[in-house]
């Protein structure tokens, strides 16, 4: 496949081995940036941040200045024409007419989407609220590629605030993909949402098993004992990589943890009937801190609460035998969580990471914009196969639960509709296609009613037999029986109370 043109809007529009290609070419520009000043002369970026940006904004710029293009730039929504109600859609077109491509940052989940839905242009999502930052994942694997690890079997620690952070959501598809074996130790109220954990068990054959412990608290230098566990579950992309000897791993207890050497033991509780698994010891090979992200915290009460357990690198952490060859990350920019007195780890890669935003994205524009060309012959490549889930498009019905969704915003819904996935049948699921939330409708109905007389027209528990058997492309759903009667459907015999 041919990157010229294409649009990165999730960490899935790249398959493995176009990852692979961009680190290659990073390597390439890193070694001799004055040899690239000619590559984009004559083209122009479009920078667009409507939210805040240090590293990510100026290391696109730097990038495309180094390769000989120009850049305009739109940074306040205040100061652009959506202050005026202007709709995502057509900024993007409009835009798109300017530039030769358009790198933006946008509060509202699947802006990103919509921009390159309409711009014409090659469009890159530098984050998109709080749904993916896939940029941010090029530079965290090109780190750990670069310090000499392999992601296949990588055991890595996502820490912090895995609700609202970006980075992490499509840091952890790469890694799935790649095989790594993933640990989550959110801050209390933050974990990963559950959306992003239904995308690794049903995209990425992921399994996942928590891990607690009996009094429910993390302690401070036990890490981590409050954990999401989660390993590859099915051979799936391992295609590339020439170990797949411990593929199909089930979690049934301590020994597939010790296994993957991490020295567990079991521990009965009689009273609930339930095993539990602690951990004496794990070896860390990466942590991947997150801040909180506060602006995206509905209260800013309900912010000061979740700083209070919130877990904190600091020397005294890193003392601890599991971290001895710890790599410790974070995309920046921190406030509490790392404190600097590790600025002068060699574990620490911080600043790296933010170095290497340069060399990548001049990478990633120089392909774009077909000025380099990477082309991965589609035998050799080892992109996870989409999914070819069927697509739910109707007027009426329902909307993506999540209210920072681009498709629920006044401005977007007089050209958008909104649009799922349909994921699964048992029960009923459908993926929002701008930002992933889902959702699960209770009641459903055929459009092609039996016979199309009008007094056939029933819906029907999406859980009955009658419901399950709808032909997607007949299905319509509705959010609740009213709106099923509103739009003068009956009740079938296919109701559950
Ligand atoms: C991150 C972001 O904006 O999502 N920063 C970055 O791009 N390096 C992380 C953050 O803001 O916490």
């Amino acid at each position: 496949m041919n990157l010229t043109n294409r649009s990165l809007v999730t960490i899935d529009d790249l398959s493995d081995g176009e990852i692979e290609a961009l680190f290659s070419l990073a390597d390439e520009m890193a070694e001799s940036p004055a040899d690239q000043a000619g590559l984009c002369q004559g083209k122009i970026m479009a920078s667009l941040f409507f939210e805040p940006s240090t590293r990510t904004r100026l290391s696109f710029e730097a990038g495309m200045l180094r390769l000989g293009g120009r850049v305009i730039t739109a940074v306040d929504i205040g100061a652009s024409s959506l202050a005026k109600g202007e709709s995502i859609a057509d900024m993007a077109r409009v835009v798109g007419s300017y530039a030769d491509i358009i790198v933006i940052r946008h509060p509202w989940e699947g802006a990103a989407r919509v921009v390159a839905d309409y711009a014409g242009v090659p469009v890159i999502n530098a984050g998109d609220g709080s749904h993916e930052h896939p940029t941010q994942t090029l530079c965290d694997l090109y780190t750990i590629r670069k310090e000499g690890r392999a992601i296949k079997g990588l055991r890595i620690a996502l820490w912090g605030d895995l609700k609202r952070g970006r980075t992490v959501h499509s840091l952890i598809y790469a890694l799935a993909r790649f095989g790594a074996t993933i640990l989550f130790s959110a801050g209390a109220g933050l974990e990963m949402p559950e959306h992003v954990l239904r995308k690794l068990t049903t995209e990425y054959a992921y399994k996942l098993t928590e891990v607690k412990t009996l009094d429910g608290e993390v302690k401070r230098g036990l890490f981590p004992l409050d954990a999401m566990y989660v390993t590859p579950d099915s051979p799936h992309q391992l295609a590339m990589l020439s170990d797949i000897s411990d593929i199909n791993i089930q979690i049934q207890g301590v020994e597939t943890l010790k296994k993957h050497g991490i020295d567990a033991w079991l521990h009965y509780n009689v009273s609930e009937n339930e095993f539990e698994i602690k951990l004496k010891r794990a070896e860390i090979d990466t942590l991947y801190m997150m801040r909180l992200q506060k602006e995206r915290q509905a209260p800013a009460a309900e912010g000061q609460e979740l700083k209070k357990g919130y877990p904190v690198v600091d020397k005294k952490l890193l003392r601890g035998k599991m971290f001895e060859k710890t790599l410790v990350m974070h995309p920046l920019p921190r406030v509490d969580e790392l404190a600097c007195e590790v600025d002068a780890d060699p574990r620490s890669m911080y600043f790296k990471q933010a170095a290497y935003g340069v060399p990548i994205r001049m990478a990633l524009l120089a392909v774009l914009l077909g000025a380099r060309e990477v082309t991965i012959p589609e035998e050799e490549d080892s992109l996870i196969p989409k999914i070819d889930y069927p697509v739910y498009k109707r007027d009426s019905g329902v909307k993506c639960p999540n209210r920072n969704c681009v498709s629920n915003q006044e401005t977007e819904v007089r050209y958008m509709k909104p649009e799922f996935k349909i994921v699964s049948r048992e029960p009923l699921t459908l993926r929002c296609i701008y930002c992933d939330h889902e959702l699960h409708p209770q009641f459903v109905a055929s459009s092609d009613w039996h016979q199309g007389k009008l007094e056939n027209k029933k819906y029907h528990s999406a859980d009955s037999q009658f419901g399950r058997k709808i032909r997607p492309a007949n299905l319509i759903v509705f959010a609740s029986e009213d709106e099923a009667r509103t739009q003068q459907f009956k009740p079938s015999s296919h109701i559950r109370p």
